[in-house]
């Protein structure tokens, strides 16, 4: 006889696992949506080819908020594509900005790697004043030919990098030499890096990180952004090649019955959150450690951060280590107030009211990621 695995749902009803067609599904996401990970085209010109690299960047809820103008010779002006935003966890838009300067940084190194001496123009008409965009651009990057341009050693890791998000083994710590080495990659001088393998510590952020979690996982809006950004099968994630692709098929079977209602929040004793609270508690409860980046508060900052962060993930790829950012306590909408200001004081101490922590990620080691989708090139450069 079968045994059968019930998937308790949103409205409370029962499926019956072994009744549904899954005998086709794979978890894997579909060859095209991924298809920017095998680098760029043999035929792609200079600035194509290092926008190939670079929209393999992280983005917040792999947004790819990126849009390149091509129009000036030996020049790429970057600007926020204000259609791929993210309102309710990110309202000040704060984490597009560490996004664009994730994109920049992998684009310099990418240039670099042909030996192009690049100038970097932040915000080339004034930065955009805080909590708020802007029309103009986030950056201008030139290059021209360098006598003696030295590749950078991180540009090997451009195609490995993925970002972990299971947990981590627990069984498995990180030294604090580990945890040196990977904050000893360089970057802008404008940020701060801090970071921690101490036990005690580490337990208390890992609380304060599952707490900022409930938060999310409880307030209507948030929720509601993270499910409309949720593709769910092949079809959906083609379709976009952005969000929150999952295709294992017991999610995909719920989907396909229109049992996962995305326009609903889910009750508390339904198997939607209780699977989504599960994800968070694995996350944060097994991190070994952390680090994080501060800057001043503003969009340079933002930007210089994002800078920082593609550079860490990057040197942790290097050394063998996952390094997953945990934002929940660092969003700034109204619900978030209090972890966030608790995260602040303990990663910042005295100076928690003057600058502001960008990017915060848990360290550890844990299974290889797969590959997330990305758009095509060509959808992220202005016609
Ligand atoms: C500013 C920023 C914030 C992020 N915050 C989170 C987060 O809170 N939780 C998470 O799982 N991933 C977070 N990420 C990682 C993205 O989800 C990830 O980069 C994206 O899904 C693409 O996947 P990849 O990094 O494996 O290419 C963040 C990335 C950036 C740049």
């Amino acid at each position: 006889m079968h045994r059968r695995n019930f998937i308790r749902i949103l409205g409370g009803g029962c499926v019956a696992l072994t009744t549904l067609p899954m005998a086709a599904c794979s978890s894997s996401f579909p060859d095209e949506a991924v298809a920017a990970w095998a680098g760029p085209s043999a035929s792609a010109s200079l600035a194509e080819w290092a926008l190939a690299w670079a929209l393999l960047s992280p983005s917040a809820h792999n947004m790819q908020p990126w849009l390149v103008d091509l129009k000036e010779p030996d020049t790429i002006t970057l600007y926020v594509d204000r259609e791929r935003l993210l309102p309710a966890t990110d309202p000040w838009f704060r984490q597009i900005m560490v996004s664009q300067g994730c994109f920049i940084e992998a684009l310099l190194i990418a240039l670099r790697e042909r030996g192009m001496e690049t100038q970097l123009e932040l915000f080339p008409s004034g930065a955009f004043p805080a909590r708020t965009l802007s029309d103009q651009s986030v950056a201008r990057i030139r290059w021209r030919r360098g006598g003696s341009v030295s590749s950078d050693p991180l540009f090997a890791q451009l195609q490995r990098r993925h970002t972990a998000k299971d947990a981590y083994d627990t069984t498995r710590p990180v030294s604090p030499e580990g945890l040196q080495q990977l904050l000893s990659v360089s970057w802008p001088e404008s940020v701060a890096v801090g970071g921690s393998v101490d036990r005690e510590r580490v337990a208390v952020l890992r609380r304060l990180c599952m707490e900022a979690a409930e938060v999310e996982i409880r307030t209507p809006a948030t929720v509601l952004e993270s499910q409309r950004l949720t593709r769910i099968g092949p079809d959906e994630i083609l379709q976009h090649r952005d969000g929150v692709s999952l295709n294992n098929p017991a999610v995909r079977a719920i989907a396909a019955l229109g049992l996962f209602d995305r326009s609903q929040v889910p009750p508390p004793d339904s198997v939607a959150f209780k699977s989504t609270r599960q994800h968070y508690a694995d996350a944060c409860l097994s991190a070994m450690g952390f680090a994080w980046l501060s800057t001043e508060p503003g969009r340079v900052g933002e930007v210089e951060a994002g800078r920082a962060w593609l550079r860490l993930q990057l040197q942790a790829m290097t050394l063998g280590l996952q390094l997953h950012p945990l934002s929940q306590a660092l969003q700034e909408f109204p619900e978030m107030d209090a972890p966030y200001r608790a995260m602040h004081q303990n990663l910042l101490g005295e100076a928690s009211a003057q600058r502001v922590v960008q990017m915060l990620g848990r360290v550890g080691y844990g299974s290889t990621p797969s590959a997330t989708p990305r758009r095509e090139l060509r959808a992220i450069i202005r016609a």
